[in-house]
């Protein structure tokens, strides 16, 4: 049985994982904040959890120990760096073999040739000032978070999510290599695929140093695509 960590276990995301990954047959772990482990009551008994802060590098320490595969959920809170020194805990304790998935937006790009449209690099713009100005988040933390990703050996893959909704599951999501891929055009993604695709990365070795684009599988631009 694959042995897997949910960094970040207890929101709306990690919650998705951690029903896509017990399904599966899989032993979950996950970290969350203290004030956040009562998010997890459904699942007493079938999880373990590390309570913390996941950028506490001897809580991700603990969790990752002898994990197959290690799900973590990126988010910019504060300007402390929370994002980027989570992602380098988990790149620096997960076991050589693990293989690690990052989630994180279409903002990010890894060879600088997505194409975006004008609204979304509006609210990049507007929101990132905004966060940042009242403290609330950093989006170059995220930025510096998958750099340090991209960067490195390990057997990573960063799963970049479309806007979200919530509603049951479609299917597996398809993806492209680049934002501004037809594939792409309606933006938007069911979270529990999200979540699904996140889980079913973990046994893709095609995702490899990939970071993928998701749309939902029954998205307009998706079916239009044919794949
Ligand atoms: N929301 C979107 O439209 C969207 C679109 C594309 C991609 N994404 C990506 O999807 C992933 C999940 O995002 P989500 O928006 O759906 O949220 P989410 O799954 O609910 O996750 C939010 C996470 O942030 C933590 N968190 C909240 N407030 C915090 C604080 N003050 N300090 C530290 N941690 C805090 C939560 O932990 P607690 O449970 O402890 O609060 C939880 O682990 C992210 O990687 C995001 O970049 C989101």
């Amino acid at each position: 049985m694959k042995k897997i960590c949910i960094v970040g276990i207890s929101g709306k995301l990690g919650q998705y994982m951690t029903e896509h990954a017990l399904a599966r047959g899989y032993e979950v772990v996950g970290v969350c904040r203290p004030q956040s482990v009562a998010k997890l009551s459904r699942f007493a008994g079938q999880i373990r959890i590390f309570p913390g802060r996941t950028d506490e590098r001897e809580v991700i320490r603990a969790a990752v120990a002898d994990c197959d595969a290690v799900l973590t959920v990126l988010v910019p809170w504060g300007v402390q760096g929370y994002a980027t020194n989570t992602a380098q805990a988990v790149l620096d304790f997960a076991p050589a073999e693990a293989r690690l998935v990052f989630s994180c937006g279409w903002h990010i790009s890894r060879d600088g040739k997505d194409r975006y449209s004008w609204q979304l690099r509006l609210f990049v713009a507007l929101f990132g000032r905004l966060a940042r100005w009242l403290r609330l988040a950093d989006l170059s933390d995220q930025e510096e978070a998958c750099r340090r990703v991209f960067n490195s050996k390990k057997r990573w893959t960063v799963v970049r999510g479309s806007d979200l909704e919530e509603g049951e599951s479609e299917g597996l999501p398809r993806w492209s290599g680049h934002v501004g891929d037809a594939v792409l055009a309606s933006n938007l993604t069911r979270r529990t695929d999200f979540a699904l695709f996140m889980v079913a990365a973990i046994s893709n070795d095609e995702l490899i140093h990939k970071a993928p684009a998701i749309v939902g599988c029954r998205s307009a631009s998706a079916l239009a695509a044919g794949i």
